[in-house]
């Protein structure tokens, strides 16, 4: 009992310690993480609203119990596991050698130099993996795995600066203001550019920002959809323009005007955000076409989905 009472009062003592531990990481640069935990659940929410019949039973199936029949619970898993498969690390981006283009046999590698290890080599890998779903002799792979990895990193490829220059790790080193708050560019890109839209639009709440981009699908981008879900590889998939799309959005916007110790506030807000919007509704709707493509034959049902449920 004494001992109970001591563990508790030095866990008190230690409480305002932690919190500001706590508080400091959060502050910290977190490096190459994506799309921070929001943008990657809203990313699989629109994907859950565009999948076909066989593709969400497919995934109902493949998924872990604790993601309570959601694939958006599941999509911010990577970055978790990030430190425990340290192998995974670099299947969250691609760097250039500061130029803005993308060319897969120079940029997709791992430090090591290992061919493929980057986003676009890790999107088309879980896809080839998914593929052997339903196979009557097993995957040697645990495809709940493969479909939680490809979930995430459909996401990751297109916040553009998961596919920036090497020198500044997609802009990890480069010091920013948002507004007050001293942070990095990178980060900006994860998660301010969203948390601000959320807080000056959308009623602080993640629900209504996504409720606002699914609208926006049906009306809006409308007639953009079929443009994005476009790729003429068949059974790969088309991450390379993905990424390409990226390092150009990577040019054009995020790192343009830039410099260290910057100070970015409504100018760059108003002027970025529209571009982060669009590019959570791409990769929502692209995720569900790869998945439409991998687990349902048939593109037509794919398609009568998002019509039948308006
Ligand atoms: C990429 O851009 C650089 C610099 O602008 C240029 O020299 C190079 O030819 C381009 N490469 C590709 C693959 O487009
Ligand atoms: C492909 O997936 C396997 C299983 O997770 C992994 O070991 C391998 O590193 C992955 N390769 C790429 C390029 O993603
Ligand atoms: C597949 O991976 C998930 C997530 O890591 C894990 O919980 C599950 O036990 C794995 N299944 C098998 C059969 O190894
Ligand atoms: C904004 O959210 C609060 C709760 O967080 C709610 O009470 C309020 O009705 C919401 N306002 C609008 C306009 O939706
Ligand atoms: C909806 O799409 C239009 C046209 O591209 C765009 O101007 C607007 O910012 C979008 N709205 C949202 C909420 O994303
Ligand atoms: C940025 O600010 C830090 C101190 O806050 C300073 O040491 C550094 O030289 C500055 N860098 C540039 C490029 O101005
Ligand atoms: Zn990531």
């Amino acid at each position: 009992m004494a001992a109970l009472l001591l563990r508790l009062r030095l866990r008190l003592r230690l409480l305002p310690l932690l919190l500001l531990l706590v508080v400091s990481l959060d502050a910290a640069p977190r490096g190459a993480d994506a799309w921070g935990k929001q943008g990657h659940i809203m990313v699989c929410k629109i994907a859950e609203k565009y999948l076909s019949e066989k593709a969400a039973a497919a995934v109902q199936e493949l998924l872990p119990e604790s993601a309570g029949g959601e694939l958006s619970t599941v999509c911010p898993w990577a970055d978790e596991v990030r430190f425990h498969y340290r192998w995974s690390r670099p299947l969250h981006y691609a760097n250039t050698p500061g130029v803005c283009n993308f060319s897969f046999s120079r940029d997709c590698h791992n430090s090591r130099g290992q061919q493929g290890m980057c986003v676009v080599g890790a999107i088309n890998n879980y896809t080839d993996q998914l593929y052997s779903y339903g196979d009557s002799k097993k995957s040697s792979y645990n495809l709940t795995e493969s479909l939680m990895f490809l979930a995430h990193f459909v996401g990751d490829v297109h916040q553009p600066l998961h596919v920036g220059y090497e020198e500044d790790e997609g802009g990890n080193t480069i010091v920013v203001r948002w507004y007050r708050r001293k942070t990095n560019l990178h980060h900006v890109w994860d998660n301010s550019i969203i948390e601000t839209a959320m807080k000056d639009f959308y009623n602080r709440s993640m629900d209504t920002m996504v409720e606002a981009l699914k609208m926006n699908l049906t009306d809006g981008w409308s007639d953009d959809i079929s443009h994005w879900e476009n790729c003429a590889n068949k059974r790969a998939t088309c991450a390379n323009h993905y990424a390409i799309e990226s390092i150009h959005l990577a040019c054009n916007y995020a790192y343009k005007d830039v410099e260290q110790n910057i100070t970015l506030g409504d100018d760059y807000f108003f002027s970025r955000y529209p571009v982060v919007e669009k590019r959570l509704a791409q990769a929502g709707i692209r995720l569900a076409s790869i998945l439409n493509r991998i687990f349902g034959d048939d593109k037509q049902d794919a398609n009568a989905i998002p019509l039948q449920a308006q």
